[in-house]
């Protein structure tokens, strides 16, 4: 039934209403209270719901998150473009084998902040690497295991900026980056969008955090048919 365990789907194993959900958007959008607010929703609808993230999510993806997201002082320490999103997809087939194929199997929901768009949004987006290698490179990663259906809010880096001044919190090694590159990770998120609109909800991010729910829980509301 589930596509989200690819060769694996028509196993009776697998109870039908497994459902896994990656959310995207730009740093600052508002998708960590969605993905908050909608595990609440789905809590209290009572279903067992597991909440993870890239990168990041087992212990191995975790000790990559801190090398990729710090900004180390040595002048030496450099991380380049494809060795970059190998780490991402090294975290990524971790994720996939030890959690999330495993969570999926045992009939829970998965609910996964950021997966293999962010991969095409940052590193092809972002660092101009060659989308068909990036893809590739997800595809490997996953082994099959992929989103039934991703969520994107929509909110352009000008607006997520404008959202974080007066927060004062230090910037990691992506948010570090200049306008010019979150621009282009934006619209590498309308690109896909654009390609393949059945696989996305899309959400106005500047609507109130309880309306957005209210729109995702109507939009998913066909994938739980
Ligand atoms: P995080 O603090 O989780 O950002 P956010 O709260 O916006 O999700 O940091 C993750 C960063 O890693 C974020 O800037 C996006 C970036 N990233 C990639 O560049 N490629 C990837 O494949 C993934 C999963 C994340």
């Amino acid at each position: 039934m589930t596509t989200s365990l690819g060769v694996q789907q028509n196993s009776s194993r697998i109870p039908t209403q497994t459902k896994f959900i990656a959310f995207e958007g730009l740093d600052g959008s508002g998708k960590s209270t969605l993905i908050q607010n909608y595990r609440a929703y789905l809590e209290a609808e009572g279903l067992k719901v597991y909440l993870t993230r890239e990168p990041g999510g087992t212990p191995l993806g975790e000790e990559l998150r801190n090398t990729l997201l710090s900004i180390k002082k040595n002048a030496n320490f450099k991380i380049s473009a494809r060795a970059e999103l190998l780490l991402y997809e090294a975290s990524r087939a971790q994720h996939v084998d030890q959690i999330i194929r495993p969570k999926l199997l045992a009939g829970e929901v998965v609910l996964c902040d950021r997966f293999t768009a962010s991969s095409v949004a940052f590193q092809a987006g972002g660092r101009a690497l060659r989308t068909g290698d990036v893809e590739w490179l997800n595809q490997f990663a996953v082994d099959q295991c992929r989103p039934d259906v991703q969520v994107f809010i929509d909110l352009t880096y000008e607006e997520c900026q404008r959202r974080k001044q007066g927060m004062n919190q230090p910037l990691d090694r992506l948010e570090s980056e200049k306008a010019e590159f979150h621009n282009s990770v934006y619209q590498s998120y309308k690109q896909q969008i654009e390609i393949d609109p059945e696989g996305w909800i899309v959400l106005d991010g500047h609507l109130e955090p309880q309306l957005i729910l209210q729109r995702l829980v109507q939009d998913l509301k066909k994938y739980w048919e």
